[in-house]
Protein backbone atom coordinates (compact mmCIF):
# COMPACT_ATOMS: atom_id res chain seq x y z
CA UNK A 1 0.00 0.00 0.00
CA UNK A 2 1.24 3.75 -0.74
CA UNK A 3 0.55 6.86 1.10
CA UNK A 4 0.04 9.97 -1.48
CA UNK A 5 2.47 12.40 -0.77
CA UNK A 6 4.37 10.36 1.86
CA UNK A 7 8.14 10.59 0.43
CA UNK A 8 8.13 13.91 0.52
CA UNK A 9 6.99 14.71 4.32
CA UNK A 10 8.71 11.69 5.48
CA UNK A 11 12.62 11.79 3.86
CA UNK A 12 14.07 13.42 7.58
CA UNK A 13 11.45 11.54 9.59
CA UNK A 14 13.30 8.62 11.75
CA UNK A 15 12.02 5.37 13.11
CA UNK A 16 13.45 3.42 15.66
CA UNK A 17 12.37 -0.53 15.57
CA UNK A 18 13.11 -2.87 18.33
CA UNK A 19 14.06 -6.35 17.29
CA UNK A 20 15.05 -5.09 13.84
CA UNK A 21 17.47 -7.51 13.06
CA UNK A 22 15.11 -10.34 12.27
CA UNK A 23 11.60 -11.39 11.20
CA UNK A 24 8.95 -8.30 11.27
CA UNK A 25 10.85 -6.35 13.15
CA UNK A 26 13.44 -6.40 9.87
CA UNK A 27 10.98 -6.48 7.51
CA UNK A 28 9.04 -3.40 8.83
CA UNK A 29 12.56 -1.53 8.74
CA UNK A 30 12.72 -2.66 4.92
CA UNK A 31 9.38 -1.51 4.00
CA UNK A 32 10.32 1.82 5.75
CA UNK A 33 13.40 2.67 4.65
CA UNK A 34 12.16 1.96 0.99
CA UNK A 35 9.56 4.66 1.92
CA UNK A 36 12.15 7.25 2.71
CA UNK A 37 12.97 7.00 6.33
CA UNK A 38 15.89 7.40 8.69
CA UNK A 39 16.00 3.55 10.08
CA UNK A 40 17.28 2.99 13.27
CA UNK A 41 17.18 -1.15 14.43
CA UNK A 42 18.05 -1.92 17.53
CA UNK A 43 19.02 -5.16 18.89
CA UNK A 44 21.25 -7.57 21.21
CA UNK A 45 24.29 -8.38 18.86
CA UNK A 46 26.37 -6.39 17.20
CA UNK A 47 27.14 -9.01 14.54
CA UNK A 48 23.46 -9.48 13.92
CA UNK A 49 22.62 -5.86 13.72
CA UNK A 50 26.06 -5.23 11.78
CA UNK A 51 24.92 -7.84 8.87
CA UNK A 52 21.22 -6.56 8.87
CA UNK A 53 22.34 -3.25 8.22
CA UNK A 54 24.13 -4.37 5.19
CA UNK A 55 21.70 -6.46 4.36
CA UNK A 56 18.72 -3.64 4.21
CA UNK A 57 21.45 -1.84 2.28
CA UNK A 58 21.83 -4.16 -0.32
CA UNK A 59 17.98 -4.83 -0.71
CA UNK A 60 17.09 -1.60 -0.61
CA UNK A 61 19.83 0.90 -2.11
CA UNK A 62 19.28 2.80 0.74
CA UNK A 63 22.05 4.06 3.36
CA UNK A 64 19.68 5.75 6.11
CA UNK A 65 19.76 2.45 7.90
CA UNK A 66 21.78 2.51 11.23
CA UNK A 67 22.00 0.24 14.46
CA UNK A 68 21.56 0.42 17.85
CA UNK A 69 23.23 -1.96 20.63
CA UNK A 70 20.01 -2.49 23.31
CA UNK A 71 19.36 -5.76 25.22
CA UNK A 72 15.46 -5.10 26.46
CA UNK A 73 16.50 -8.20 29.06
CA UNK A 74 18.96 -5.91 30.82
CA UNK A 75 17.85 -2.30 32.26
CA UNK A 76 21.39 -1.22 32.07
CA UNK A 77 21.73 -1.97 28.32
CA UNK A 78 17.83 0.17 28.03
CA UNK A 79 19.35 2.99 29.46
CA UNK A 80 22.35 2.85 27.50
CA UNK A 81 20.66 2.73 24.79
CA UNK A 82 18.04 5.39 25.19
CA UNK A 83 21.22 7.68 25.98
CA UNK A 84 22.68 6.98 22.94
CA UNK A 85 19.70 7.64 20.62
CA UNK A 86 19.56 10.78 22.87
CA UNK A 87 23.36 11.47 21.46
CA UNK A 88 22.56 10.81 17.84
CA UNK A 89 18.94 11.87 17.61
CA UNK A 90 17.25 14.78 18.47
CA UNK A 91 13.69 13.51 17.62
CA UNK A 92 11.97 10.31 17.32
CA UNK A 93 8.62 10.13 15.07
CA UNK A 94 7.88 6.19 15.42
CA UNK A 95 9.16 3.90 18.08
CA UNK A 96 8.25 0.69 17.41
CA UNK A 97 8.42 -2.26 20.57
CA UNK A 98 8.60 -5.15 17.99
CA UNK A 99 10.94 -7.17 19.66
CA UNK A 100 9.98 -10.59 21.12
CA UNK A 101 11.03 -13.76 22.48
CA UNK A 102 8.91 -17.00 23.07
CA UNK A 103 10.32 -19.74 25.27
CA UNK A 104 8.53 -22.82 27.07
CA UNK A 105 10.91 -22.81 29.94
CA UNK A 106 11.40 -20.63 32.50
CA UNK A 107 14.35 -18.27 32.51
CA UNK A 108 15.23 -15.44 33.65
CA UNK A 109 16.58 -11.66 32.39
CA UNK A 110 19.84 -10.39 33.45
CA UNK A 111 18.38 -8.65 36.09
CA UNK A 112 15.99 -11.48 37.43
CA UNK A 113 12.79 -11.43 35.58
CA UNK A 114 10.72 -13.79 33.77
CA UNK A 115 12.42 -13.99 30.60
CA UNK A 116 9.26 -13.15 28.27
CA UNK A 117 7.70 -10.80 30.61
CA UNK A 118 11.20 -8.70 30.53
CA UNK A 119 11.92 -8.72 26.84
CA UNK A 120 8.09 -8.45 25.68
CA UNK A 121 6.98 -6.07 27.87
CA UNK A 122 9.34 -4.64 30.83
CA UNK A 123 12.09 -3.31 28.57
CA UNK A 124 10.05 -1.92 25.99
CA UNK A 125 8.11 -0.12 29.11
CA UNK A 126 11.66 1.69 30.18
CA UNK A 127 12.63 2.09 27.00
CA UNK A 128 10.09 4.20 26.13
CA UNK A 129 9.54 5.92 29.10
CA UNK A 130 13.22 7.15 28.48
CA UNK A 131 12.64 8.17 24.73
CA UNK A 132 9.48 10.19 25.63
CA UNK A 133 11.33 13.46 25.35
CA UNK A 134 12.71 12.63 21.94
CA UNK A 135 8.86 11.70 20.38
CA UNK A 136 7.61 14.66 22.24
CA UNK A 137 10.15 16.56 20.29
CA UNK A 138 8.76 15.36 17.18
CA UNK A 139 5.42 17.05 15.40
CA UNK A 140 3.59 13.75 15.18
CA UNK A 141 4.92 10.97 16.73
CA UNK A 142 3.82 7.79 17.09
CA UNK A 143 4.10 4.69 19.28
CA UNK A 144 3.32 1.11 17.62
CA UNK A 145 3.46 -1.73 19.96
CA UNK A 146 3.90 -5.61 18.50
CA UNK A 147 1.04 -7.54 20.97
CA UNK A 148 -0.60 -10.71 19.50
CA UNK A 149 -3.73 -12.72 19.31
CA UNK A 150 -2.17 -14.80 22.81
CA UNK A 151 -3.11 -11.43 24.34
CA UNK A 152 -7.29 -13.15 24.82
CA UNK A 153 -5.75 -15.69 26.65
CA UNK A 154 -3.30 -13.89 28.95
CA UNK A 155 -3.87 -12.81 32.33
CA UNK A 156 -1.79 -10.64 34.84
CA UNK A 157 -0.76 -12.49 37.55
CA UNK A 158 1.08 -9.77 39.90
CA UNK A 159 2.30 -12.85 42.34
CA UNK A 160 3.83 -14.44 39.47
CA UNK A 161 4.65 -11.43 37.06
CA UNK A 162 8.42 -12.40 37.57
CA UNK A 163 8.92 -15.95 37.85
CA UNK A 164 8.33 -15.76 41.42
CA UNK A 165 6.80 -19.33 41.61
CA UNK A 166 9.07 -20.98 40.06
CA UNK A 167 9.21 -23.14 37.66
CA UNK A 168 6.55 -26.14 38.81
CA UNK A 169 4.13 -23.26 38.31
CA UNK A 170 5.56 -22.15 34.82
CA UNK A 171 3.45 -22.41 31.64
CA UNK A 172 5.52 -20.62 28.57
CA UNK A 173 2.25 -20.21 26.69
CA UNK A 174 0.34 -18.60 29.54
CA UNK A 175 3.70 -15.94 30.30
CA UNK A 176 3.89 -15.29 26.44
CA UNK A 177 -0.17 -13.90 26.44
CA UNK A 178 0.88 -12.34 29.78
CA UNK A 179 3.21 -10.76 28.44
CA UNK A 180 1.33 -9.70 25.39
CA UNK A 181 -2.06 -8.69 27.45
CA UNK A 182 0.96 -6.18 28.79
CA UNK A 183 1.61 -4.65 25.90
CA UNK A 184 -2.07 -4.11 24.99
CA UNK A 185 -2.70 -2.25 28.77
CA UNK A 186 0.45 -0.21 28.12
CA UNK A 187 -1.08 1.08 25.07
CA UNK A 188 -4.01 1.78 26.46
CA UNK A 189 -2.62 3.71 29.00
CA UNK A 190 0.36 4.95 27.18
CA UNK A 191 -3.09 6.90 24.86
CA UNK A 192 -4.40 8.01 28.61
CA UNK A 193 -1.06 9.70 29.79
CA UNK A 194 0.23 10.92 26.78
CA UNK A 195 -2.95 11.94 24.12
CA UNK A 196 -0.43 13.58 22.11
CA UNK A 197 1.07 11.09 21.03
CA UNK A 198 -0.23 8.07 18.81
CA UNK A 199 -0.14 4.82 20.68
CA UNK A 200 -1.73 1.71 19.45
CA UNK A 201 -0.76 -1.92 19.16
CA UNK A 202 -1.66 -4.68 17.00
CA UNK A 203 -1.18 -8.53 16.32
CA UNK A 204 0.89 -9.24 13.00
CA UNK A 205 -0.82 -12.01 11.77
CA UNK A 206 0.76 -15.75 11.90
CA UNK A 207 4.30 -15.08 10.26
CA UNK A 208 6.89 -17.12 9.27
CA UNK A 209 9.80 -16.32 11.54
CA UNK A 210 12.34 -17.89 14.00
CA UNK A 211 10.80 -17.01 16.90
CA UNK A 212 9.53 -20.24 18.28
CA UNK A 213 12.80 -21.94 17.26
CA UNK A 214 14.92 -20.13 19.36
CA UNK A 215 14.60 -20.42 22.65
CA UNK A 216 12.41 -23.90 22.33
CA UNK A 217 12.27 -27.62 23.46
CA UNK A 218 13.50 -29.41 20.17
CA UNK A 219 9.44 -30.65 19.85
CA UNK A 220 8.19 -26.97 20.11
CA UNK A 221 10.64 -25.80 17.42
CA UNK A 222 9.83 -29.03 15.39
CA UNK A 223 5.87 -28.17 15.49
CA UNK A 224 6.52 -24.45 14.70
CA UNK A 225 8.91 -25.29 11.77
CA UNK A 226 6.34 -27.97 10.16
CA UNK A 227 3.14 -25.25 10.19
CA UNK A 228 5.30 -22.53 8.83
CA UNK A 229 4.13 -23.36 5.01
CA UNK A 230 0.66 -22.48 6.24
CA UNK A 231 2.04 -18.73 7.97
CA UNK A 232 1.96 -15.59 6.47
CA UNK A 233 5.21 -14.78 4.73
CA UNK A 234 7.42 -12.69 6.72
CA UNK A 235 6.73 -9.71 4.31
CA UNK A 236 3.51 -9.46 5.17
CA UNK A 237 3.75 -9.64 9.22
CA UNK A 238 5.42 -5.72 8.06
CA UNK A 239 1.81 -5.15 7.11
CA UNK A 240 0.21 -3.90 10.19
CA UNK A 241 3.21 -1.68 11.60
CA UNK A 242 3.88 0.07 8.55
CA UNK A 243 0.17 0.91 8.43
CA UNK A 244 0.25 2.26 11.48
CA UNK A 245 3.53 4.11 11.31
CA UNK A 246 1.96 5.35 8.03
CA UNK A 247 -1.62 5.31 7.37
CA UNK A 248 -3.10 9.20 7.63
CA UNK A 249 -6.33 6.82 8.96
CA UNK A 250 -4.47 6.40 12.25
CA UNK A 251 -4.05 10.21 12.97
CA UNK A 252 -5.99 10.85 16.36
CA UNK A 253 -6.34 7.27 16.69
CA UNK A 254 -4.69 6.13 20.15
CA UNK A 255 -5.24 3.43 22.42
CA UNK A 256 -6.15 0.27 20.22
CA UNK A 257 -5.26 -2.70 18.69
CA UNK A 258 -5.60 -3.70 15.38
CA UNK A 259 -5.21 -7.17 13.53
CA UNK A 260 -3.11 -8.50 10.46
CA UNK A 261 -5.71 -7.41 8.08
CA UNK A 262 -5.30 -3.21 9.79
CA UNK A 263 -8.95 -4.03 11.32
CA UNK A 264 -9.41 -2.08 14.88
CA UNK A 265 -10.46 -5.19 16.92
CA UNK A 266 -12.04 -5.53 20.63
CA UNK A 267 -9.24 -6.51 22.89
CA UNK A 268 -9.62 -8.69 25.71
CA UNK A 269 -12.13 -7.45 28.48
CA UNK A 270 -9.28 -7.83 30.98
CA UNK A 271 -6.96 -5.12 27.67
CA UNK A 272 -9.93 -2.82 28.54
CA UNK A 273 -9.70 -2.70 31.92
CA UNK A 274 -8.25 0.97 32.56
CA UNK A 275 -7.77 -0.18 36.64
CA UNK A 276 -5.87 -2.28 35.35
CA UNK A 277 -3.72 -0.66 33.23
CA UNK A 278 -2.78 1.41 35.94
CA UNK A 279 -1.56 -1.00 38.10
CA UNK A 280 0.20 -2.72 35.50
CA UNK A 281 2.02 0.88 34.61
CA UNK A 282 2.84 1.91 38.55
CA UNK A 283 4.19 -1.98 39.29
CA UNK A 284 5.99 -1.52 35.95
CA UNK A 285 7.19 1.61 37.24
CA UNK A 286 8.28 0.06 40.88
CA UNK A 287 10.10 -2.84 39.00
CA UNK A 288 12.53 -0.93 36.74
CA UNK A 289 13.34 1.50 39.30
CA UNK A 290 14.40 -1.87 41.82
CA UNK A 291 17.18 -2.49 39.25
N1 LIG B 1 5.79 -14.64 14.22
C1 LIG B 1 4.53 -14.65 14.63
O1 LIG B 1 3.70 -15.48 14.18
C2 LIG B 1 4.04 -13.65 15.63
C3 LIG B 1 2.68 -13.65 15.98
C4 LIG B 1 2.22 -12.71 16.90
C5 LIG B 1 3.09 -11.78 17.43
N2 LIG B 1 4.42 -11.81 17.09
C6 LIG B 1 5.30 -10.81 17.68
O2 LIG B 1 6.06 -10.19 16.67
C7 LIG B 1 7.27 -9.67 17.23
C8 LIG B 1 8.44 -10.02 16.33
O3 LIG B 1 8.61 -11.43 16.39
P1 LIG B 1 9.13 -12.30 15.15
O4 LIG B 1 8.12 -13.33 14.89
O5 LIG B 1 9.60 -11.40 14.06
O6 LIG B 1 10.37 -13.05 15.83
P2 LIG B 1 11.95 -13.04 15.50
O7 LIG B 1 12.18 -13.20 14.07
O8 LIG B 1 12.56 -13.99 16.46
O9 LIG B 1 12.34 -11.54 15.87
C9 LIG B 1 12.36 -11.13 17.22
C10 LIG B 1 13.38 -10.03 17.37
O10 LIG B 1 13.46 -9.68 18.76
C11 LIG B 1 14.84 -9.69 19.11
N3 LIG B 1 15.10 -9.96 20.52
C12 LIG B 1 14.94 -11.11 21.20
N4 LIG B 1 15.39 -10.98 22.45
C13 LIG B 1 15.86 -9.71 22.57
C14 LIG B 1 16.46 -8.98 23.61
N5 LIG B 1 16.73 -9.51 24.82
N6 LIG B 1 16.82 -7.69 23.38
C15 LIG B 1 16.59 -7.13 22.17
N7 LIG B 1 16.05 -7.78 21.13
C16 LIG B 1 15.68 -9.06 21.34
C17 LIG B 1 15.43 -10.79 18.26
O11 LIG B 1 16.82 -10.73 18.26
P3 LIG B 1 17.71 -12.06 17.97
O12 LIG B 1 17.76 -12.17 16.49
O13 LIG B 1 19.01 -11.74 18.60
O14 LIG B 1 17.00 -13.22 18.59
C18 LIG B 1 14.78 -10.46 16.93
O15 LIG B 1 15.43 -9.39 16.31
C19 LIG B 1 7.35 -10.24 18.65
O16 LIG B 1 6.94 -9.25 19.57
C20 LIG B 1 6.35 -11.37 18.64
O17 LIG B 1 5.81 -11.63 19.92
C21 LIG B 1 4.90 -12.72 16.19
Amino acid sequence: MFYANELSCMRQRTVLITGGNDGIGRATAQVLLERGFRVVIAGRSVEKLRAAVAMLQHRTGQDTVEYLLCDLSSNKSVHQAADEFGQRFSQLDILINNAGVFTNELRYSADGFELQFAVNYLGHFLLTQRLLPRLQAAPAARIINVSSVAHYHGTIDFDNLCGEQGPAAYDGLQAYAQSKLANVLFTRELARRYPRIESNCLHPGVVRTRIANKNTHWYFSLLWTLYKPFMRPTRCGASTPVYLALSPEVKGVAGRYFDELQCCRKPSELARDPELARELWEVSEQLVDMV
